[in-house]
C-alpha cells in the first residue's frame, strides 16, 4: 500500500455535477454498496438502507423536489442514504424487548452511520473513476421524497448521492486553515477570528463567489445590499446561506416526528 498515494487520492475529493451519459453498472453499484457498508457503525447497528434511483421520471422528480439541482436530474445513478430504525425496532420487537425509539440518540446514531457510509460509498466510487455531489437539498420536501420513494416510518431521506463519469475535471475546493479547525488540549476560541479572515480572503480570491452572490430577498425584507464584488467571500455568503430562513428547513423536524423519530 503507497500512503503517499492514498493521501493523494484522499486530498484529490472534489465534488462532481457534470457528467457524460456512460452509465454506471449494477456491478460498479454493487461494489460502492458493499464498501459503504465497510464503514463503521455504532455498536455494528447498521442504521441505514441505500435507495437506488435509476428511473429518468423519478430523478426528474427528486432533481425538483431538491431546489431543481440539474446533476440530480442528469446523473446517471443517484444513491439516497437513509437513516434507518425501522429494522432495528423489528429486531426488538421479535425478541420481545421495547426499542425506546422516542430517544433523539436513535435519530444521531442512525444519522452518523448514513453519513459514514454514504463518505465511503463517494470515495469507492470516486476509487472507480467516477464522481459524485451529495445531495442535502433532497431534506427541502421530506414528505414529498418519503412518498416517491416508498419510504415507511422510521426511514427517512438524509441525502443523496449523484454518480457519474466526470464530464470534465471538478475544480478542488480550499479548506478552512488547520489552525482553526485543529485544537491542542482545549478549545482555543481566540484564533477563530483570524483564521476565519484568512480563509475568506483566500476564498475570494479564487473567484468562486463571482456571480453567484445569495440574494438579500431570499433572508428577508428591507435588507440594505453593502457588499461589493470585492467584499463577497466566504463569511459574507456563509452568513447569507444561515440567515436564509428557508435553508433551516423548519418542517423537517415535525416531519420527522410524525415518521416516529424521537426527540426525548
Ligand atoms: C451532506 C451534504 C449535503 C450536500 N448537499 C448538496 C446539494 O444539495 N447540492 C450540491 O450541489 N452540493 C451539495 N453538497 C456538496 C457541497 O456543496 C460540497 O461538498 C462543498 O461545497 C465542498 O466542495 P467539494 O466537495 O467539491 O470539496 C453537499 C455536501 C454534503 C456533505
Amino acid at each position: 500500500m503507497n500512503i503517499d498515494g492514498i493521501l493523494e487520492f484522499l486530498n484529490s475529493h472534489a465534488s462532481v455535477r457534470q457528467y457524460t451519459d456512460q452509465p454506471v453498472s449494477d456491478e460498479q453499484i454493487d461494489r460502492i454498496i458493499d464498501t459503504a457498508q465497510r464503514a463503521p457503525t455504532s455498536s455494528n447497528l447498521q442504521a441505514y438502507s441505500i435507495v437506488v434511483v435509476r428511473d429518468p421520471a423519478k430523478k426528474e422528480q427528486i432533481s425538483i423536489l431538491s431546489g431543481n439541482q440539474p446533476h440530480v436530474k442528469n446523473c446517471p445513478v443517484l444513491l439516497i442514504f437513509c437513516p434507518d430504525l425501522l429494522r432495528l425496532r423489528k429486531v426488538c420487537i421479535q425478541s420481545g424487548y421495547r426499542f425506546r425509539e422516542e430517544y433523539f440518540e436513535y435519530l444521531l446514531l442512525a444519522v452518523v452511520d448514513a453519513a459514514l457510509a454514504g463518505q465511503n460509498a463517494l470515495l469507492a466510487a470516486e476509487a472507480m473513476g467516477l464522481g459524485g455531489c451529495m445531495i442535502g437539498g433532497i431534506r427541502n420536501r421530506p414528505q414529498e421524497i418519503a412518498e416517491l420513494l416508498d419510504l415507511p416510518p422510521r426511514v427517512f431521506a438524509l441525502f443523496g448521492l449523484t454518480l457519474g463519469l466526470p464530464a470534465k475535471p471538478a475544480r478542488i475546493k480550499l479548506r478552512l486553515p488547520r489552525s482553526v479547525i485543529r485544537h491542542d488540549e482545549w478549545y482555543e476560541t481566540d484564533k477563530i477570528e483570524a483564521g476565519l479572515d484568512e480563509y475568506d480572503r483566500a476564498m475570494r480570491e479564487t473567484g468562486i463567489y463571482r456571480g453567484r452572490r445569495i440574494s438579500l430577498e431570499e433572508i428577508g425584507p428591507n435588507l440594505e445590499e453593502k457588499t461589493t464584488e470585492d467584499d463577497y467571500g466566504w463569511l459574507e455568503h456563509t452568513a447569507r446561506r444561515l440567515a436564509n430562513p428557508a435553508s433551516a428547513r423548519p418542517d423537517l423536524r415535525p416531519f420527522l416526528e410524525s415518521r416516529k423519530f424521537g426527540f426525548r
